[in-house]
Formats: structure tokens, sequence, C-alpha cells
């Protein structure tokens, strides 16, 4: 069982993105008894809330609903509770590192450079456009996929 949790600064536009896509894709390979998945943000302002319209939107365009999911602050719970703790940018991995509590067994990372070698950000969209949530989504896409490969027996 293998606990991971996807970081971003809200909670409500990428790592919301990030944590469905990745659920939807562990569902198609039949290894959901294999993961827990779980999204955070390093700021509470939105806690409550649904994931932003635009990112509702994106993943619904692509038969992915994640409507159902409440934005929530991170915890220093979180790292007991997960093994690995993804940054969807380098802030939000700085914020993740600055936090982890001494003896925490979490390993924190950035998305992308953890799921395929991509020492990159995903792009915050939340003052972009439609198109900037798509490129989101697509890069969420593909290094969900890759991180799901590191995965399979
Ligand atoms: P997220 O996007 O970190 O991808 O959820 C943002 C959401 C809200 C804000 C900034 C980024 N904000 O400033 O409230």
């Amino acid at each position: 069982m293998t606990a991971i949790l996807f970081v971003c600064l809200g909670n409500i536009c990428r790592s919301p993105l990030a944590e469905g896509i990745f659920r939807h894709q562990v569902e198609l390979a039949r290894m959901t008894d294999r993961f827990t998945i779980d999204s955070a943000g390093c700021g509470g302002w939105h806690s409550g809330e649904r994931p932003d319209k635009r990112s509702i939107t994106v993943a619904q365009a692509h038969g992915i609903d994640i409507s159902g999911q409440r934005a929530r602050q991170i915890h220093v719970d979180d790292f007991d509770r997960f093994d690995l703790i993804l940054g969807l940018d380098r802030d939000n991995v700085r914020h993740l590192s600055a936090m982890q509590p001494q003896g925490s067994q979490a390993e924190v990372a950035l998305y992308l450079e953890k799921a395929h070698g991509i020492a990159k950000n995903v792009p915050d969209p939340y003052y972009g456009s439609a198109a900037d949530f798509e490129t989101v989504y697509r890069l969420c896409e593909k290094a969900s996929a890759a991180l799901l490969e590191t995965y399979r027996i």
C-alpha cells in the first residue's frame, strides 16, 4: 500500500487534477487496493471549497469527475500518513520540506521530476485561461501515467 499526496498552493486548480487523474488511471489499471490518494494546499484560503470550475470543466472534458473533491490545507500529520508527498511546483516543495517534521519518513519531491525525470513546475493556471488549464491537464495526464508505471509489478 502506497499513500500519495499531491500538493499545490490552493488545492483548487492543479493538485485536484493531479489527484483525480491519478485516481482515474489507478482505477483503469485495477490497482485501487494498492494506493491511498489525496491532495492538499500549502495555503488554507480555499479550504472546504470544490475545485475551481475550470479544473472541473477540463477534467469533465476528459471523462473524469473531480467535483466531489474538497480543498484542505496540508497538516503536519500528513508527513506520517503519506509515503510520497509531491509538490506541483518548486515553491510547494520548499514549503513542504520546511514543514516536514524530524523523523518523518515521507519522501517529498517535485511532481514532474519524480514522475518522469522532468525537473519542471506545473505552472499555476489560477490567473490564466482555459488553455492554461488544458496545459495543466496534459502535464498531469502524462506524469500520472509515468508515475503509475513505476508501481506496476
Ligand atoms: P492551485 O492554484 O495552487 O493550483 O490550486 C491557485 C489557487 C488559488 C490561489 C493561487 C493559486 N490563490 O491565490 O488563491
